[in-house]
């Protein structure tokens, strides 16, 4: 029996949604190989233990969207350097015994490194991406930078911050713009998700305030040429040799995926699991997304997302996500599913790469005194 840690909720915009992917998690895990502890992480960024609803036992019913409460501030939780998860009682400390912790973070201080390394500093083994690899995963830029200087196809950009907006220097970055893409184009903040401060500008009046709109979350914001595209996505699992699945394919219904599409309208994207492409294609976005993976430094798992220009057919790599959402209608554990990885086994497979990788860390040697 291993005893693990389900991090869940935290300060990011997608707090509510960690809480129906831990959920997801919670209710596939296999309740006679795990004892779970749940830890809920509120938007202060306060670690706290939390209780288990009662179905969190039951059978999970497919599909079904759960939610676990809020977090509740009672008995808190501490991560000591060098010795696991405490928790705080009322005049001592109690060891956790955590085997493995399962962060279910989306976004920033969760999928971008911080959290991680938190849980290095306690010599504690998690799952997903270590320090590196999560972060380079949050940062768009890095993560296209490590793709283009391997030769992998990704949309042309243009990386700006609040000084290229000011007076003197902004008709520069029109021409810029104008020269290398035109318009219409696309901005987005560099490390966010959910699509928040992403916009697509059709003329340059409107471009100085949809780059202010991304720079409200990330210090720096990506232009890029407006691509026309399906928008295909690949579940990638593994440490040093990382399997990928038959893609999938999300169809919004808006102008763009955008926030609404993905979180509030409950017809905002359609979900094609296998997407429909040809076996060439198919192919293609697979080798595609472990190439990504390996030159971004991923271990565990990630969901590579594409797009597929709708009138070339040319394929390019969009982002690459660490903890994807793990909702019960969430591409990343649907695409395994399809490509034959039940739920459960997904999440057995997720463990026993945390426990791997952990034990590949600790066989390497630090003390230089035995050189
Ligand atoms: N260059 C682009 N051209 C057209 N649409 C884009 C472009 N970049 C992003 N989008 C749209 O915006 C959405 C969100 O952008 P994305 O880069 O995936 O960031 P996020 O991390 O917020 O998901 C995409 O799913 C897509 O619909
Ligand atoms: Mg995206």
């Amino acid at each position: 029996m291993k005893t693990i840690a389900v991090l869940y909720g935290g300060k990011s915009g997608e707090h509510e949604v960690s809480l129906i992917s831990a959920s997801s998690i919670v209710a596939h895990l296999d309740k006679a190989k795990y004892s779970i502890v749940p830890i809920g992480i509120t938007k202060k960024g306060e670690w706290y233990l939390q209780h288990l609803p009662e179905w969190a036992y039951t059978p999970p019913e497919q599909g079904l969207m759960r939610s676990l409460p809020e977090v509740e501030n009672a008995e808190r939780v501490v991560a000591v350097p060098g010795d696991g998860l405490w928790l705080e009682t009322e005049n001592c400390l109690q060891n956790l015994n955590i085997d493995i912790v399962f962060p279910v973070l989306h976004g920033t201080f969760g999928e971008d490194g911080t959290v991680q390394g938190l849980l290095e500093t306690a010599s504690l083994p998690y799952v997903g991406a270590d320090v590196l690899g999560s972060a380079v995963g949050m940062d768009k830029e890095i993560s296209k930078r490590l793709w283009l200087s391997a030769g992998l196809p990704v949309v042309d950009y243009i990386s700006v911050n609040k000084e290229d907006i000011a007076e003197e220097n902004f008709q520069a970055l029109v021409r810029k713009i104008e020269t290398r893409f035109g318009w219409p184009c696309f901005i987005k903040p560099a490390c966010s998700g959910s699509s928040v401060g992403t916009s697509k500008v059709n003329h340059p009046d409107a471009l100085k305030a949809a780059i202010l709109s991304a720079l409200r979350w990330s210090e720096r914001a990506l232009l890029e040429a407006f691509v026309e595209a399906r928008e295909i996505e690949c579940a990638v699992l593994g440490n040093d040799k990382p399997v990928a699945f038959p893609p999938g394919e999300v169809v919004p219904s808006h102008e763009f995926y955008d926030y609404e599409a993905k979180y509030k309208d409950p017809n905002g994207a359609l979900l094609l699991i296998p997407a429909p492409l040809s076996e060439e294609t198919k192919n293609r976005i697979m080798s595609l997304a472990l190439s990504a993976y390996k030159y971004a430094s991923i271990k565990g798992m990630a969901r590579v997302d594409f797009f597929v220009e709708k009138i070339t057919g040319s394929v390019f790599l969009n982002e690459i996500n660490t903890i994807p959402g793990f909702t019960a209608i969430s591409m990343y554990p649907q695409m395994c599913t399809s490509g034959g990885l039940q739920y459960p086994d997904l999440l057995d497979k997720l463990i026993g790469l945390g426990l791997d990788q952990y034990a590949t860390r600790r066989a390497l040697e630090y003390d230089f005194s035995k050189v």
